[in-house]
């Protein structure tokens, strides 16, 4: 017991016997991942696995690039896929990597099909799992991250929430041991590169876009891209609405406005899928925010622009509660209504913590050794 009194040598000696392997994938994971994995370094030794499931310059290389996050130790270049293949060959390659790597834990973070092979394969092989942004539900389960979600937070001994609803939503369904709120680590991600996009990013001056003239859009959900419906309405609603209209598309949907072949007008601006500083960029000087995806809903809370989500519902029903955020789904009036007239009053409230996730977080992963160490010399 005396041995570990030493706390500057019990971190020395955690970073030497403890090894944790990270599982990224996707984008979001790239931009979750790099202030994390700083953390974790200075106490553990990190694995690095990227499944190859996002593989473009723009959609994987460019994260990496801008937010200096350390090469991969494996990339296991499974790329595109139907789910039920994707997720296969995921779970195939990462049980011999982490055969062969024997990790103390495995890191998986959000909700794609990187985090479910992840958090499978290590569960099988009865290595412990964090899940980073666990407790988070749509209560849609027709949406494939719904079902990642919960796959990976019923396998997990910790579960990294990032809110207290996401507590909540896991005590729920009888969830309550190894459950942290740590915030919100991709706020941790925004906080340090606001000013480094102000500086870096001249994504304004290569598009002649001025401040607070344009909306920005991203849409990538299968909802929305896989429904020619919706897909429709929205761009219509687009182009009704006569606004400019920034609008980075994600592969996924380039390929389908092609299959579609909807009509685009000249006020939208669809341009390839930017990096993570144009992104922030972009959106900070945007009027109003128009997206499906889950991060950007919050970056939007943050920097306090107007989101109108195109979805049903969302997980991070904060933002709307504060009155920031209103769900339109793909319905062309209701998104026309909130192009018009969302307003909100300028209230907010620290729902996603202060910016230090990754040091909560990693403080997380060291008291559980510690517990154990502890257990194990008793
Ligand atoms: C995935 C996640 C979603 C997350 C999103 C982040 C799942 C089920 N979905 O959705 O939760 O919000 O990432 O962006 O894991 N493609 C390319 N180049 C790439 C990557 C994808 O062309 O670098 C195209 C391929 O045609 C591919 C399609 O995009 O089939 C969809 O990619 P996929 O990774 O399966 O799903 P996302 O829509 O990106
Ligand atoms: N993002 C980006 N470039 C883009 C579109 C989005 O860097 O062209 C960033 C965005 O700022 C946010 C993250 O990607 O940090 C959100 O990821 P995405 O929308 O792909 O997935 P989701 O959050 O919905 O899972």
């Amino acid at each position: 017991m005396a041995w570990y009194n030493d706390a500057n040598k019990f971190y020395k000696d955690l970073k030497i016997m403890k090894k944790i392997l990270s599982i990224v994938g996707a984008r979001p994971q790239f931009i979750k991942s790099a202030p994390l994995s700083k953390e974790i370094r200075k106490h553990f030794t990190e694995i690095l696995v990227h499944t190859g499931q996002h593989y473009d310059q723009n959609m994987s290389p460019i994260f990496f690039e801008e937010l200096s996050i350390a090469e991969p130790d494996y990339n296991l270049e499974i790329g595109s896929g139907g789910h039920g293949e994707q997720t296969g060959k995921m779970l195939i390659e990462l049980e011999k990597v982490l055969i062969k790597e024997k990790p103390h834990m495995v890191l998986v973070y959000g909700d794609t099909n990187s985090t479910a092979a992840g958090a499978l394969a290590a569960a099988k092989l009865h290595i412990p799992v964090a899940h980073v942004e666990a407790g988070l539900r749509s209560y849609n389960r027709t949406m494939p991250e719904e079902i990642n979600r919960v796959l990976a937070d019923h396998l997990s001994e910790l579960l990294i929430c990032p809110t207290e609803t996401a507590v909540r939503n896991l005590k729920k369904e009888g969830i309550t041991k190894g459950v942290y709120n740590a915030g919100d680590v991709m706020y941790d991600a925004l906080i340090v590169n606001r000013k480094v996009a102000e500086n870096k990013s001249k994504i304004l001056e290569t598009m002649n876009l001025r401040p607070k003239t344009y909306l920005f859009a991203t849409i990538h959900r299968a909802e929305n891209t896989d429904d020619k419906g919706n897909l429709k309405n929205i761009i219509e609603a687009f182009r009704q609405s006569k606004e400019i209209i920034v609008f980075p598309a994600h592969p996924r949907t380039q390929k389908m406005l092609k299959e579609y072949n909807l009509k685009l007008s000249s006020n939208l601006k669809i341009i390839e899928p930017v990096g993570y500083l144009d992104s922030l960029q972009l959106q900070t000087n945007s009027k109003k925010v128009l997206t499906d995806s889950g991060g950007v809903q919050k970056e939007a809370y943050i920097l306090k622009v107007p989101c109108i989500t195109l979805r049903e519902e969302t997980e991070w029903v904060e933002t709307v509660d504060d009155g920031w955020n209103v769900l339109v789904g793909a319905d062309k009036k209701k998104i026309l209504r909130a192009i018009a007239d969302l307003n909100p009053e300028d209230k907010q409230h620290t729902y996603f913590g202060t910016g230090n996730s990754a040091s909560r977080i990693t403080k997380i992963l060291v008291d559980y050794f510690k517990v154990m160490s502890l257990s194990n010399h008793e």
